[in-house]
This record gives C-alpha cells, sequence and structure tokens, in this order.
C-alpha cells in the first residue's frame, strides 16, 4: 500500500512545473483499538497510527500564495489561496483542512513569509471513521512546522490541528486522532490519557491473530452533528452530575457510581451515554489488562462489549456496522466493534490468521446480501507517526 516516493514526485511534477526542492511527508490514518467516544470525556483510548494514510510533496514558494491540489478531488484542479484571505470557503472543500492549519497559525502570530505548492495522495478512505481528515491537518502542521522552523512539538501539532477541526470546521472532536497521528510508534498501539495526554506505547497485536479492518462503504452526510449532538449530551450530563461530585470529566466517574448517577441525572437518554462513558473507560483499563496477559479471547469479549455499547447506550452505530460486526462474529471472529465516530466507516475484528481469508469472504457475502453494499477489508501495519520521507 506504500506510495513509490518516485512516482509521487513525477505527480508532483506534472501539476507545479517549478523547478525548486521539494521534500515528501507522510502522515498516517489511525485505528483504535478500544475507548471509544470518551476522548472528550477524559477518558483512556488505545489507538495506532496505520500503514495507509496522506502523502504530501511540498515546494517552497518565493510569494506569498499557497497552491494545493489532491489526486484524490482531481476535479476541484488546483486551489490557489492567498496568505491574506484564509477564511474558511466552502467551494474549498478538502482544502479548507490545510487551510484552517494556516489560518490558525496566523492567528497565534505565527510569522508565515512564504507559501508553497502541495500535492496531496491519500490512501485511506474518506469520511471511513479512519482519519483521513486528522491525517491531512497533522501533515500540513508538521510541514508549516519544518518549513517556517516554529518549533512546535509534536502535541503542539496535533492540539493545533484539534483546534482546526473544533472552530474552523465545526467538529468538536476529541484529541485522539490528532494525537495518534502525530506521535504514533510504528508496531505500538498507544494507551493515551486525554486528561493530561500522557501516552505509553504498548504491544498491541496477539500472536496468532490478525486484526482486520472492515469498511461498511457507508457514507451518512450526518456524522459531524450527529457526534456534536453526543459531545453536547456528555457536557449537559457533566454539569449536572458535577452539582454533586467533584469531578472535571465523565471518565473519572466509576462502575459502582451509576446507580446513584441514574438518579441524579433522571433523563435516561444522558443516563445511557453517561453509562456508555464510564463502562468504555472500565474496558479499555481490562483491555489494557488482557493485552498485557495475552489474553486474545478476553481482549475480543471486551470489543464485543465495547460495540454493544455504542449501540445500545451511545446509539453511534447503525444497521450498516451492526451488519458488518455480526458478520464478522458470525464468521467466527473472536471480537469485532465499530472503531471511530460511527455512523458508517469502519470496524474491526480480532481473527485467527488461518481463518482470515474465510472471514472475510463471509463476511463480504453476509454484509453484501444485507445492505446490497459490498465492503471492503484492510490489513494494515502499526506506523510512527507524521514524518518527512527520507529520498535521494
Ligand atoms: C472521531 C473523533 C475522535 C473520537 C472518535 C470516537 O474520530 O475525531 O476525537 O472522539 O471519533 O472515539
Amino acid at each position: 500500500m506504500t506510495r513509490n516516493i518516485d512516482d509521487l514526485k513525477n505527480d508532483y511534477k506534472k501539476i507545479f512545473s517549478d523547478s525548486t526542492d521539494y521534500e515528501v511527508y507522510y502522515s498516517p490514518g489511525r485505528v483504535n483499538l478500544i475507548g471509544e467516544h470518551i476522548d472528550y470525556n477524559g477518558g483512556l483510548v488505545f489507538p495506532a497510527a496505520i500503514s495507509i494514510g496522506t502523502y504530501g510533496v511540498v515546494g517552497k514558494r518565493s510569494d506569498q500564495q499557497f497552491y494545493f491540489y489532491s489526486a484524490n478531488y482531481p476535479d476541484e484542479g488546483l486551489i490557489k489561496i492567498d496568505l491574506d484571505d484564509l477564511t474558511y470557503k466552502k467551494e474549498h472543500g478538502w482544502a479548507n483542512y490545510a487551510k484552517g492549519i494556516l489560518y490558525e497559525l496566523k492567528q497565534r502570530g505565527y510569522h508565515l513569509p512564504y507559501g508553497f505548492n502541495l500535492f496531496v495522495e491519500g490512501n485511506l478512505p474518506t469520511a471511513s471513521g479512519l482519519s483521513s481528515s486528522a491525517s491531512l491537518e497533522v501533515l500540513v502542521s508538521y510541514i508549516a512546522n519544518e518549513l517556517y522552523d516554529l518549533n512546535m512539538t509534536r502535541t503542539d501539532m496535533a492540539l493545533l490541528s484539534q483546534s482546526v477541526e473544533n472552530g474552523y470546521m465545526g467538529m468538536h472532536c476529541g484529541i485522539m486522532d490528532q494525537l495518534i497521528i502525530a506521535n504514533g510508534i510504528k508496531d505500538h498501539a498507544l494507551l493515551m490519557d486525554t486528561s493530561t495526554l500522557q501516552m505509553t506505547p504498548s504491544k498491541a497485536t496477539f500472536d496468532g491473530y490478525t486484526l482486520i479492518i472492515m469498511n461498511t462503504n457507508y457514507k451518512r452526510k450526518t456524522t459531524d452533528s450527529k457526534y456534536n449532538e453526543r459531545v453536547s449530551e456528555c457536557s449537559q450530563a457533566l454539569k449536572i452530575i458535577q452539582k454533586s461530585y467533584d469531578i472535571t470529566y465523565l471518565c473519572e466517574l466509576k462502575t459502582n457510581d451509576l446507580d446513584a448517577i441514574e438518579k441524579l441525572l433522571k433523563d435516561p437518554i444522558l443516563y445511557r451515554r453517561v453509562r456508555h462513558t464510564i463502562t468504555e473507560q472500565q474496558r479499555t483499563l481490562d483491555a489494557m489488562d488482557a493485552m498485557k496477559a495475552q489474553d486474545a479471547l478476553l481482549f475480543g469479549k471486551l470489543l464485543d462489549e465495547s460495540h454493544a455499547s455504542l449501540k445500545n447506550d451511545y446509539e453511534v452505530t447503525g444497521l450498516h456496522l451492526d451488519t458488518l460486526v455480526l458478520a464478522a462474529k458470525n464468521a467466527g471472529a473472536v471480537g469485532a466493534r465499530v472503531t471511530g465516530a460511527g455512523f458508517g466507516g469502519c470496524a474491526i475484528a480480532l481473527v485467527l490468521n488461518d481463518q482470515v481469508n474465510r472471514v472475510k469472504d463471509e463476511v463480504y457475502q453476509m454484509y453484501l446480501d444485507k445492505t446490497g453494499i459490498e465492503p471492503a477489508f484492510y490489513i494494515v501495519t502499526f506506523t510512527d507517526g507524521v514524518n518527512k520521507i527520507k529520498h535521494d
């Protein structure tokens, strides 16, 4: 799945006929193993950076213009942006994520003395829950940091990217995606404490098992608004709970607080949202123990329980994801669940190595029969975070 660097450079040259030096960068996507929808509640999450992501070829310009081109959106052509007008424009489509980074940098008082040409090509399916937008944001943050010597840490880049998503793009996401894409470590997942931004690398594979990413290929347009609705339900619940509990984040609560919380909240929907949050936090802790003990069956059971909670209490799955996960379970996966925001997008399944092909075939057929859509499957490796690709 890795792109050939010479091909990328040639593609850049076809679009930008400049003769300046240019550099190639790779920014991964991410998969979250467990700890879903709790990164905006101060929870523990367990994502990994993956070997599908976004490539960027960059050449400096001598003026204050930014020319952006995406091989994934050729119809949108070359998007030309002036440093003096970095405001969001609907017609700039995908390029708003890149523009937003420049906008935020300027807002923060950073000096951007010249522009650049950027050729982007991603092999992450868009809107699939594997963080194609965060991958692009962190890519552009990293490029700007290098070009303009901004001295940002990788975590600074993640926070900058999250602020673009939250403010400029209006998606009130947590920090998980940007943080793992900036800080990923090859062959590891990172246990992230989203209340402190502390990260602990952990081996994240089970001997004899493969993690399959399964794409529903179903895209719901309301993902962002539904996502924001969940964020706001959690903050509503937090405000009520804070009248009786001295907490900053919902994830400070424990499962044995649940009965008291139910009485406090009164509203059954808010209660179910909080129940997911608290139980998911506990499942993430249990999953870490299962990982340490190399207990794939227990880890799989926790994946199943996570999916059930996201389906019943948090209500972010839907027919397509539920069908895919059920198909994987019926085909013999030891555990399966949605990954990412949900409402469509991808799920993961943990499967014995010698059953991978059979499980894929069976899931393909079961899902197609039920939904009329062909699913896609990816087997990835865990990679480092965003980086410049060394080349001659
Ligand atoms: C999206 C958001 C993340 C996180 C996940 C759900 O990917 O960008 O911050 O909330 O959904 O876990």
